[in-house]
């Protein structure tokens, strides 16, 4: 399996750094939330499960907010950056993470609406997995500006599939469609955020076990 060093020196973070991360109360997000924490950042923690962020956040202790937020909600999303900067005066990185799974193969199989005829596809996942991101990246972008020094950092989490069409041979398309559409955001956003001190990346994890 491949492995990455992680240099203690390089994680070391100014104590004013401040982590907004989505989806941080379970799994890649929560582990994420807990080593900014480790090393030294404050950290603001936005999701849909309130009680998994609630636990988290009292674990965490000092430097840790949860608030219940739901990234296809722009006025939820806005509120926690709003509280983000009212707890600790800046927000200097981002972590836009939330995904959620396909709900129905929607390109493959048929539904039927009340007359008979097919229905629209139910297409949730882009509105929360593609939406929900750029939602945050606009936020980011508005606040990072507020800064003291302007400027900050976005990551996004993609998937191993963003980049390769790994999953062909899987009907399970939506999953990979708005991982590959955050995979253009992300190189976009490189380069035009570059001027305004806006460091943006994307991580693209395989499976975790
Ligand atoms: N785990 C893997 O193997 C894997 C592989 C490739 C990519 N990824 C990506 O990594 C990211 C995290 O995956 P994970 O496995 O840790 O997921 P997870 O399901 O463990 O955590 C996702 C979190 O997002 C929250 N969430 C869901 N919908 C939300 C919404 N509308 N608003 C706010 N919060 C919401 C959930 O409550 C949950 O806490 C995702 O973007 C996923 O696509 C994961």
């Amino acid at each position: 399996m491949a492995k990455i060093e992680v240099r203690e020196h390089t994680l070391k973070l100014p104590s004013t750094n401040v982590d907004y991360d989505l989806g941080g109360a379970n799994g890649i997000g929560k582990t994420a939330a807990c080593m900014f924490h480790e090393y030294g950042a404050k950290v603001v923690i936005g999701d849909l499960a309130t009680s998994a962020g609630e636990k988290l956040a009292a674990q965490l202790g000092e430097r840790a907010l949860f608030q219940t937020m739901d990234v296809d909600d722009w006025v939820s999303q806005r509120n926690l950056f709003d509280a983000a900067m009212q707890a600790f005066g800046s927000i200097d990185v981002v972590c836009a993470n939330v995904a959620i799974p396909e709900k129905e193969n929607w390109l493959f199989e048929d539904k039927l609406d009340a007359d008979g005829r097919l229905a629209e596809p139910d297409l949730k996942l882009i509105d929360v997995n593609l939406k929900g991101v750029m939602r945050s990246c606009k936020l980011a972008m508005h606040y990072f500006r507020k800064n003291s020094i302007p400027g900050g950092a976005i990551v996004i989490t993609g998937f191993a599939a963003s980049s390769v069409p790994v999953f062909s041979e899987i009907r399970d398309s939506d999953t990979y469609e708005s991982k590959h559409a955050l995979l253009g955001l992300m190189r976009s956003l490189a380069v035009v955020g570059r001027p305004l001190g806006i460091r943006t990346n994307m991580v693209a994890p395989w499976l975790t076990g």
